[in-house]
């Protein structure tokens, strides 16, 4: 049977080209989308040969005209991956507007927006998978990070109304709540190894996800307990802790 093709949206991060390689090996043809994309002609290249699919490469910027991007698409994606992010620092982030806008805009508003308009595409169709990387740094709002958190607060409320209102359309929404990954984002931290996945960890679990058609997903399930925890910690409490 023909596998559907899947776009991968922000395709230069290491989550989003281990998620390429994972549906390329099970068949599908993958569009790689990112700026400066002839950077990712090489992958192209690569999967085409590893895995035998179709692989071509789309130039893409979050924060540009999202609905022209979807127009020019070649052909409309079965499944779409969004992966786009940045998290700068929080010592930036809070005291250097343009850059918070930036960080808000790159983790909301565009994710956001370009899944919006395929999703349209998808309910007009009938058919069709969402993904969306989002983060636990959106479920409750830390002094270390709460620009970038909040940022993705908002795309994970968006994607639970994206999913509530396409239910009975046919078209699929997933939330992935990754925890720490090891990618360039994080490089220089010092992650504890037991709470960190590696980009292939993330992309056999978006890929397994979609088969069981499961809604919102946390990579490595400790994390789930952990945010459950953290949630439940009485706001008196918890503005006095530096977590
Ligand atoms: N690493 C973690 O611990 C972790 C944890 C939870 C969630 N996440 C999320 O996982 C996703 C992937 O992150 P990653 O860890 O793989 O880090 P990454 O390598 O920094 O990936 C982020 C990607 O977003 C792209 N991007 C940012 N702004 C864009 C824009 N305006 N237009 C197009 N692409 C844009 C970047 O493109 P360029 O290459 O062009 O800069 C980059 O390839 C992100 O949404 C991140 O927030 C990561």
């Amino acid at each position: 049977m023909t596998k559907g093709p899947v776009l991968i949206l922000g395709a230069r991060s290491d989550i989003a080209l281990a998620a390429a390689h994972r549906f390329a090996k099970a068949g599908h043809p993958v569009q790689l989308a990112a700026r400066d994309s002839a950077a990712l002609q090489s992958d192209a290249a690569d999967i085409r040969l590893r895995f035998g699919v179709a692989a071509s490469v789309q130039e893409y910027d979050a924060l540009g005209d999202v609905a022209a991007f979807v127009d020019a698409l070649p052909v409309l994606p079965e499944i779409a991956i969004c992966a786009v992010g940045l998290m700068g620092t929080q010592a930036e982030n809070q005291t250097d507007h343009a850059r918070a806008v930036t960080v808000l805009r790159s983790n909301f508003e565009g994710p956001a927006l370009v899944l919006a308009e395929l999703a349209n595409r998808f309910a007009t169709r009938g058919s069709g998978t969402l993904v969306g990387v989002s983060s636990v740094a959106g479920l409750r709002g830390r002094a270390s990070n709460y620009v970038y958190g909040a940022a993705k607060a908002g795309f994970t409320a968006f994607l639970s109304g994206l999913r509530n209102r396409l239910a009975e359309q046919g078209v699929h929404v997933v939330t992935v709540l990754p925890g720490f990954v090891d990618t360039k984002m994080t490089e220089g931290m010092d992650l504890p190894p037991r709470l960190t996945a590696q980009p292939d960890e993330v992309a056999e679990a978006i890929f397994r996800a979609i088969g069981k058609r499961r809604d919102v997903i946390y990579v490595k399930p400790i994390w789930r307990v952990i945010m459950t925890v953290i949630r439940a910690i009485p706001e008196p409490v918890f503005k006095k802790m530096k977590i």
